[in-house]
């Protein structure tokens, strides 16, 4: 099969190409290059330059490369943006994969895999994240994902389009030093920027009823979330029509002040964090039950905490040689 992977260039999309391939798939790359890096595009797997909003530019690259298959990761993907852009996250996120999945129906591609977040939850107030535990996006971004599941799943319905929405949760880690997230948004860089910048790490609120105050999420390497990838592909091809909805996480939590303890140990530092204001709008723990990935595509994730922090470590002092010790 050939799949278009749109986002193909970013730091996920980039995993997700060398999985597909190494799994002996063929992939075409779809990226804007907005946030994407061409050199992440290994040799030999062709780069079509592109919004996903340019339907005609969509059809023809979808047409030129016989392509079968979609693995659809290109959106924003800022909480803290999206609040402030609702509707250019709407346009980029819903419009552009509302344009997608015209292209697609129309060219008969047959699976479709896509890139949802555990961000559609909200805030559930559960030990373990199900499936079936209520949809209640907080921000403009986890509405987009909760409103592009629904596009998928109507289209697969009617067109017999295969789909995989993949909720992801919290991703972090990188296969390679060069493969590395670029962007400093989430928690694990957040920390690396603090100590680059020889200051303390900085936990927001640590009055949460947690064991020890701070919020507690499910951090998944972004090798086993491609790899989660590769399974669902496999799986949606094998079974025309399915309809699969699945969370992509450890099912362990671990909290802030956890993975604080550990960058400073994994790195060398020794910086306690100074605690901030709560962010409005953390769920106070957001951890998956991975149960329905594991049955539907006998996907389980293989990599730890400290496996995230020490390959997320090497790709920032590739960028940030003087990340020394405190
Ligand atoms: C994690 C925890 C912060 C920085 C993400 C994104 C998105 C989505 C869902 C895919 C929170 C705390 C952070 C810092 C801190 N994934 N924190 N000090 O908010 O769980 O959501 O996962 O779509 O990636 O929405 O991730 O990394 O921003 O924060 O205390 O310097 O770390 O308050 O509790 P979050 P995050």
């Amino acid at each position: 099969m050939t799949w278009l992977i749109t986002g193909g260039a970013g730091y996920i999309g980039a995993h997700v190409v060398r999985a597909m391939t190494g799994a002996g798939e063929r992939a075409v790359v779809y990226d804007d290059l907005s946030t994407g890096l061409a050199d992440r595009v290994p040799d030999g797997v062709p780069l079509v330059v592109g919004s996903i909003l340019d339907g005609e530019r969509v059809a023809h690259a979808l047409a030129d490369h016989g392509v079968t298959g979609v693995v659809h990761l290109a959106a924003k993907k800022q909480v803290a943006e999206s609040v402030s852009l609702p509707l250019h996250y709407y346009r980029e996120n819903v419009e552009g994969l509302r344009v997608l999945l015209d292209a697609v129906t129309s060219a008969g591609v047959r699976s479709f895999v896509f890139s949802s977040s555990a961000a559609v939850y909200g805030m559930p107030d559960v030990d373990l994240v199900t499936e079936e535990t209520p949809c209640a996006p907080m921000s403009p971004y986890g509405e987009t994902k909760l409103a592009g599941e629904w596009l998928v799943r109507a289209t697969g319905r009617t067109a017999g389009l295969s789909t995989a929405c993949l909720r992801y949760f919290n991703v972090a880690g990188a296969a390679r030093p060069d493969l590395a997230d670029t962007g400093a948004f989430n928690l694990i860089p957040m920390i690396f920027e603090k100590l680059t910048d020889g200051m303390p790490p900085r936990v927001f609120g640590d009055g949460y009823p947690t064991p020890d105050g701070t919020c507690v999420r499910d951090y998944i390497h972004v090798v086993d979330l491609a790899e989660a990838h590769v399974a669902a592909a496999h799986a949606l091809r094998s079974a025309p029509g399915r309809d699969l909805t699945l969370n992509i996480g450890r099912g362990e939590g671990v909290s802030v002040r956890e993975v604080i303890d550990r960058v400073n140990a994994l790195t060398g530092h020794d910086r306690p964090p100074v605690v901030a204001p709560p962010r409005p709008g953390d769920p106070a723990r957001v951890v998956a039950s991975a149960d329905r990935a594991a049955a539907e595509l006998g996907w389980k994730a293989r990599h730890d905490i400290d496996d995230m922090i020490t390959s997320a470590w090497a790709g920032w002092r590739r960028l940030h040689p003087s990340a020394a010790r405190s």
